[in-house]
């Protein structure tokens, strides 16, 4: 069977671990797909010997990488948003597979790059964009594509967590937990993304989507961090038998016009202690879908680091590899309706 040829844009955090698998679990995955996996390149903007990867395969051109014509898979892990745009455009616009985590950028204008695939019968995966490893988007796209999804709540942001957890259980200081979550390799490469909200926004944006099919972007949803929360807020809230999370909530409103809107929003909320988000502690996220048949769904797990980002990375990785050699292609996006964004008054 011809062999998979695959581009990895980005040797950091995600990257570095996605690398390792493919190199060290070769023959499993090879066994799993049906054809072996070979690494094309790595795109990075240093090149060294340090990094532990045949420096013949490291390049700092990511753009001629992306449409080798021996790429089948472009897995995009530079984060930001313009370069990833323009990268995955043209590996999409070239027909290659594309599997992202990047939530900024598919939320940034929800539906163009799906758009972009669409038109060239193109695979594009991102569940690790949303919740690390818990698998989240493909329960929203696959198996609850049946259902009527009302609510989707969740924990959807690890730094933001592990630092109102390390606050609430340990009194600790929010800079040097904030530090910490850096250094652990969960906060963004601008951690501001994380704090303020704007990471949790973005995959709001994308659950609304995926939940209500529809398109939300991440400037549709209302947004507040967790930069103003002191040590005793949660002093405060331990005193009414309740932490605080900064929850993002997706929801279906019907307005008095019987026309069904969308709202998504991103706070920190006090949440009773009896409650399963509240036990929710570190760098772990959990996510509550709730929908008219199934009920309460509640998926929990690692939120962000290397390795649980790497699982979800990966499994997309064997999908589209799987698609490539058997035919087929992966979840299509939704036929969606557009709901108009519910305005807060209304919430
Ligand atoms: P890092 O900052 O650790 O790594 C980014 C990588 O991209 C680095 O290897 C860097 O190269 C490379 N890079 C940056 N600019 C360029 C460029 N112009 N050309 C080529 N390579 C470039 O990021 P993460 O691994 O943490 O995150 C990657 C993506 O995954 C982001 O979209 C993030 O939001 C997402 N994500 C991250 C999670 C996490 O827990 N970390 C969890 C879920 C999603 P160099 O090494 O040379 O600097
Ligand atoms: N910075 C993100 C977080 C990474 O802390 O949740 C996972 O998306």
């Amino acid at each position: 069977q011809r062999p998979i040829g695959v581009a990895v844009l980005g040797h950091g955090t995600v990257g570095a671990e996605v690398v390792r698998i493919i190199r060290d679990d070769a023959l499993d995955l090879q066994a799993r797909i049906g054809a072996p996996l070979e690494i094309r390149g790595v795109a990075v903007r240093t090149v060294s010997p340090e990094r532990g990867v045949p420096v013949e395969l490291l390049t700092t051109d990511a753009e001629s990488l992306v449409t080798r014509d021996d790429v089948d898979i472009v897995v995009e892990l530079i984060g930001g948003i313009e370069l990833p745009r323009k990268l995955v455009r043209a590996a999409l616009d070239a027909g290659k597979s594309v599997v992202t985590a990047n939530k900024a950028l598919l939320a940034a204008n929800t539906g163009e790059l799906a758009e972009a695939a669409e038109a060239r019968n193109a695979d594009l995966y991102f569940e690790a964009a949303v919740a690390g490893a818990i698998p989240v988007i493909r329960p929203l796209t696959q198996s609850l594509a049946g259902d009527r999804v009302d609510r989707v709540i969740g924990i959807v942001n690890g730094t933001t967590n592990f630092i109102l957890s390390a606050m609430d259980e340990t009194g600790a200081d929010y800079a040097e937990t904030l530090a910490e979550a850096s250094r652990l390799g969960y906060a963004e490469a601008d951690p501001t993304a994380d704090v303020e909200g704007y990471d949790a926004a973005s995959k709001a944006a994308i659950l609304a989507s995926i939940a209500f099919h529809t398109r939300v972007s991440a400037s549709d949803v209302y947004r507040e961090g967790i930069t103003h929360i002191t040590a005793a807020d949660l002093t405060s809230a331990r005193a009414l038998n309740c932490t605080v999370k900064l929850l993002a909530i997706c929801e279906r409103v019907t307005g008095p016009d019987g026309r069904d809107r969308v709202s998504a929003r991103v706070y920190p909320a006090l949440v009773p202690r009896e409650h399963p988000l509240a036990s929710v502690s570190g760098a772990f996220n959990a996510v509550v879908v709730e929908a008219e048949s199934s009920g309460r769904l509640m998926f929990y797990g690692q939120g962000a680091g290397g390795a649980p980002t790497a699982s979800a990375v990966m499994g997309d990785v064997v999908m589209a590899a799987r698609n490539r050699v058997q035919g087929g292609r992966g979840p299509r996006e939704s036929k969606y309706a557009k709901l108009e964004i519910a305005p807060m008054s209304d919430i």
